[in-house]
């Protein structure tokens, strides 16, 4: 299956994302490709089999998200200095979100700017990071503070990879499914409450689904001025929850998932949303595995929290919510006092 990324409104760019076996690929150029040791121990013979170029090098940087940073995205740079790439050469990312996002970083950096193919080996980045161009590393600030929309030239998701994947992981990736499906599909959410994701038809349909989901938001919104903020759900409590927490307990996805039932309280209380509607999320994420509760010690602290965050501009908080099942709605104005309410029900003092 093939779901195109056309960014029509701002600029004149096609790109397609192949869900499927992952082909024969054959360049005629200089090409790097970018992973850590845990991807290339399990994968990079399988890659290898199926590339040919005129030139073939690999990058192995250390795995995890306290290297994505400047200092590797330089080391990336000096190995495309080291091995002389041209104008016309390629990165390829074959890894996670974190692989994913520093390659195509490096990619808009190296001679101002190279060509990238992103070939995505966890789910969240199957299906959520690989698609939409949004790359860059993180900095003592925050996360993500340092980047470029860069689109790829195209995107080969193969779901064979996720075998070896820790299921922690593969949960991690189901939680941004579910959120796509909260804000934009009824049907889908109905879809994923009886899917079977380990079986792989059923997986690839999912994928897919998101992928289709994630496109059509981006293609009406590359740079976030709009709906692509609403992809944020679950994000807004759930970058306070990883930063409590000092980023050790949850893996982000889980962080998400615990911040869609806030999310969902809120709604709840504000009657977008029903107690059963939010029942029903609740449910689905405890199906796939995911933490839905949370015990905040301090709220005033939590509140605090939001606007740590780069997306609450000028002191505002954007809360995005639920809307009924499958639909969103962006709420800037809500009353300190009641979303003050709607946490303490999760734990702590106020
Ligand atoms: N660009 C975007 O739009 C976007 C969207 C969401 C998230 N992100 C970013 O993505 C990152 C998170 O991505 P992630 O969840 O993929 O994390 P990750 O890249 O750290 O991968 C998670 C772990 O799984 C391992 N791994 C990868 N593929 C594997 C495989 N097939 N088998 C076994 N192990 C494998 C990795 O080595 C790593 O240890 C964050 O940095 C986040 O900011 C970017």
């Amino acid at each position: 299956m093939v779901v195109p990324i056309e960014l029509a409104q701002t600029q004149s760019i096609t790109y397609d994302i192949t869900i499927d076996r992952l082909p024969q690929l054959t360049f005629n150029t200089k090409v790097v490709i970018v992973t850590n040791p845990t991807v290339a121990g399990f994968h990079l013979e399988t890659l290898l089999s199926k590339i040919s170029a005129k030139e073939l090098h690999i990058v192995t940087i250390p795995d995890g998200e306290t290297y994505k940073t400047l200092e590797t995205v330089e080391n990336i740079l000096n190995e495309c200095f080291t091995h002389k790439l041209d104008r016309k050469s390629l990165l390829i990312a074959f890894g996670g979100g974190v692989i994913g996002d520093m390659t195509g970083f490096t990619a808009s950096l190296y001679q101002r700017g190279i060509d990238f193919i992103q070939i995505p080996t966890t789910l969240l980045s199957q299906v959520d990071a690989s698609v939409g161009g949004k790359t860059g590393v993180n900095n003592t600030y925050g996360k993500n503070l340092i980047g470029a929309f860069y689109q790829p030239k195209a995107v080969y998701i193969d779901p064979e990879f996720l075998k070896t994947l820790p299921t922690r992981e593969f949960a991690a990736g189901v939680a941004e499914i579910i959120k796509m499906a909260v804000m934009f599909d009824k049907a889908y959410f109905e879809f994923l409450q009886v899917a079977n994701l380990n079986d792989e038809t059923v997986l690839k349909e999912a994928i897919a689904k998101s992928v289709k989901l994630k496109a059509w938001v981006v293609n009406q919104d590359e740079k976030e001025a709009g709906i692509r903020a609403v992809l944020n759900y679950g994000h807004t409590f759930g970058h306070v929850v990883e930063n409590e927490t000092d980023y050790a307990t949850y893996l982000h996805g889980e962080a998400v998932a615990i911040g869609m039932v806030m999310a969902n309280a809120l709604a709840v209380e504000l009657r977008l949303f029903t107690q059963e509607e939010a029942e029903k999320v609740k449910a689905l994420l405890e199906k796939f595995s995911l933490p839905t509760s949370y015990h905040i010690k301090d709220v005033n602290t939590f509140y605090e929290h939001f606007f740590l965050d780069k997306k609450s501009a000028n002191n505002s908080i954007k809360f995005i919510l639920p809307q009924g099942m499958g639909k969103y709605k962006i709420v800037s104005d809500i009353d300190e006092s009641i979303v003050k309410k709607v946490l303490s029900r999760f734990g702590g003092a106020q």
